[in-house]
């Protein structure tokens, strides 16, 4: 089956070219500039993408999907959760396998096979969380590496859950330096956090905006450059996850400025949401609280800033979806009892193009940021990431002119309210092919579960 994109811009990271794009099977056979050159070629269907940009399909490379959380689960499963993903363009995501203390990396990782395998609408992977460091985990770290999971996250937040101690973490990023991994790092300052976490409950602040309050933007800096030294100190490869503060973001630029391989993301919450929501009045400030939390409005300007400088090489989502209703109702009267997430796994391209027509980031750069990067990072490119002959046929076709207003009674993903309900954005999928197959097509889900394929990921293209 051949399927010719006709008449679209293609974007990629390295800039806009008016072509046609051949699908053959599940990959692209030819990118097909439109002029005297082109050669004829026979197909048997033809998308019309006149007017519509076509882009790589999206890589969210940080979603939690059924993820056992605050003595609940995160309310999307793989099937609902990927099915939103293609609704907003995303082609593959990148899930976390959460390894529980005593348990070991391999279990883990079977067990994530286990709800993932052939229930996924689009292609996946898994990078291991590692809670528990002891000699076998070090040594699975290298089975897991041979299993295509070459990513590691370790938290410095979370004490008695999946907080690992300075130690733990240098034992971790050697292991990590010496099988050619890169380690992920949830980059806030747990210890002190858990202490004013307890003098705000035992104050009466018991709020959803003391969530935000007891995890001031100084200790997710400290945590950063605390993350960077370790892995200084270790050699490798550091990722910092979800970062939402100016003071994290300094530590990575210094970083990358001394040449160390010191990456790091944002989510589109950090980018538009602020301290303003956590605090919105009758425990609607509970949909908002994640953590890192949502700091204020004065972060997103140095984020923004991020992204454009490189200082911030990808966005993700950090798809943790509780539901208001029984699930952030756990926390009321408690705020530490909150769930901790946030849902967005559909909306991660459509906010990013929004700041592309604000003038935020270029066109190119959106691609970069949301699926080449991604690519690159995770060891999928260039299978993934970018459209070239060869490549994967993961290709969204997006109208850059229709509006749309996010709600929670319109979108898809599997959860009671929506962070940007009203947020009105111009631009909107059109049609999503992951591996030459449509899974939306003009605002139908023609997808199905099992279509996604488990991604066997190589190492981090930008080590030095
Ligand atoms: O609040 C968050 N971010 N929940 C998901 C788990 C994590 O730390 O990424
Ligand atoms: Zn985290
Ligand atoms: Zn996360």
């Amino acid at each position: 089956m051949t399927t010719l994109i006709s008449g679209g811009t293609v974007v990629t990271a390295d800039g806009t070219l008016d072509a046609d794009v051949l699908v053959s099977g599940e990959k692209i056979a030819a990118v097909l500039t439109r002029d005297d050159t082109r050669p004829a070629v026979t197909f048997d269907h033809e998308i019309d993408a006149a007017g519509r940009y076509v882009l790589p399909g999206g890589i969210d490379v940080h979603t939690h999907m059924e993820m056992p959380f605050g003595g609940t689960s995160s309310s999307d499963t793989f099937e609902t959760g990927t099915r939103a993903a293609a609704w907003g363009g995303t082609t593959t995501i990148i899930d976390f396998a959460v390894q529980a203390k005593g348990t070991s990396l391999l279990a883990t990782l079977d067990k994530w096979h286990a709800k993932a395998d052939g229930n996924c609408a689009v292609d996946y992977g898994f990078h291991m969380i590692v809670s528990d460091v002891n000699d076998t985990t070090l040594k699975e770290m290298d089975a897991c590496i041979a299993a295509g999971v070459n990513s590691f996250k370790m938290f410095m937040a979370y004490p008695g859950v999946f907080y690992a101690t300075d130690g733990e973490i240098l034992l971790a990023m050697q292991q990590a330096a010496r099988s050619g991994a890169t380690v992920m790092m949830h980059a806030e300052n747990g210890i002190a956090i858990d202490q004013l976490v307890a003098q705000a409950l035992a104050a009466g602040r018991t709020d959803p905006v003391y969530h935000g309050v007891s995890r001031p933007p100084e200790l997710e800096g400290e945590a950063t450059s605390r993350a960077i030294t370790l892995a200084k100190v270790a050699r490798c490869p550091l990722y910092i996850v979800h970062l939402s503060a100016t003071q994290a973001l300094q530590a990575v630029a210094e970083a990358r400025d001394a040449g160390q391989n010191v990456f790091a993301e944002t989510c589109p919450q950090y980018l538009y949401l602020s301290l303003d929501d956590l605090a919105r009045p009758d425990f609607e400030g509970a949909k908002f609280v994640c953590s890192p939390p949502l700091r204020p409005a004065e972060h997103q300007a140095s984020l923004w800033r991020g992204l454009r400088a490189n200082d911030l090489s990808v966005v993700s989502t950090d798809h943790c979806p509780f539901c208001f209703t029984e699930q952030k109702e756990m926390g009321r009267g408690d705020f530490s009892k909150i769930p901790n997430g946030m849902p967005g796994v559909e909306h991660r391209m459509d906010l990013l193009h929004a700041g592309v027509a604000a003038g935020q980031i270029t066109l190119p750069r959106w691609v970069e940021v949301a699926s080449t990067t991604p690519a690159r990072m995770f060891g999928l490119y260039p299978r993934k990431g970018v459209i070239a002959a060869g490549s994967d046929a993961d290709i969204v076709i997006y109208d850059p002119h229709a509006r749309q207003t996010l709600s929670a009674a319109t979108h898809h993903m599997n959860v009671d309210y929506s962070a940007y309900e009203g947020m009105e954005i111009t631009g909107k999928v059109v049609t999503t092919l992951c591996r030459g197959r449509p899974v939306v097509d003009d605002g139908a889900y023609v997808g199905a579960p099992g279509h996604g394929t488990f991604q066997h990921r190589g190492p981090n293209q930008y080590m030095l």
